[in-house]
């Protein structure tokens, strides 16, 4: 049972992810934290992430690890546990020219299918790729979206409005264009993912509907 659950930013793809996980007893991986945590890395390591050359080249170094417990989702960095730092605005801003680079890409990818066939029972896994590239035959596949102003507005509370609603608006727009518009692998809707629009649906209501998804296919 693979699960594959993409959409842009601040959808309520983690929350959602983990919830479904936990309700069906499936691992979970969150892909983009493994881009955060790649991210972290290269600006801890003075890596200029403007430049896909050095970034390419930088990307064999850092050996990146994540837990699948939905309950305890850990990301590490060289043994190091990063889940905090990887959060960080210097990180969020940056993110999006290191998951461009196409050496990373592929590293990630290659971790990301050989997790999603370890595991026991099934996973769920999210990101932006997941049901184009990363695991095209996964078995149900969904793609959450929900206004700019409804993303931004959860963003802004989950820092707990230390940002404006606004300038996190401008921030999840410009992170979207990037992700939709690169090359390898872009953020996008497979052909047969469902759509699940966020924006009117409490959490529960959305994983109740994802469950029932997966029910019916099991
Ligand atoms: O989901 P999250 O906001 O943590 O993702 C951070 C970034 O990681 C995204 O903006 C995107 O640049 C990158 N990402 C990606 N492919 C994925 C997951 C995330 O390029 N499958």
């Amino acid at each position: 049972m693979i699960v594959a659950i993409d959409g842009p930013s601040g959808t309520g793809k983690s929350s959602t992810s983990k919830a479904v996980a936990a309700r069906l007893g499936l691992s979970y991986l969150d892909t983009g934290a493994q881009y955060r945590a790649m991210t972290w890395w290269m600006l801890a390591n003075g890596v200029d992430v403007q430049d896909p050359a050095a970034v390419a080249d930088a990307s064999g170094k850092p050996v990146v690890t994540s837990g699948t417990d939905p309950l305890h989702p850990q990301i590490s960095v060289d043994g190091t546990d990063v889940s905090g730092p990887i959060r960080s605005q210097e990180v969020t801003a940056a993110v999006s020219a290191v998951s461009a680079v196409p050496e990373v890409r592929a590293r990630m990818v290659d971790f990301q299918r050989r997790t999603a066939a370890a595991a026991p029972a099934g996973i769920v896994v999210e990101g932006r790729d997941i049901g184009t590239t990363v695991l095209p035959a996964a078995t149900v596949k969904i793609f959450l979206t929900a206004s700019a102003e409804v993303r931004a507005a959860r963003r802004s509370g989950e820092l707990n409005g230390a940002v404006s609603v606004a300038a996190t608006r401008e921030a999840l727009i410009r992170r979207d264009a990037a992700d939709s518009g690169r090359t390898t692998s872009p953020l996008a809707k497979a052909d047969d993912a469902v759509e699940v629009d966020t924006s009117e649906l409490t959490l529960d209501e959305v994983v109740d509907r994802i469950v029932a998804l997966v029910e019916q296919r099991r």
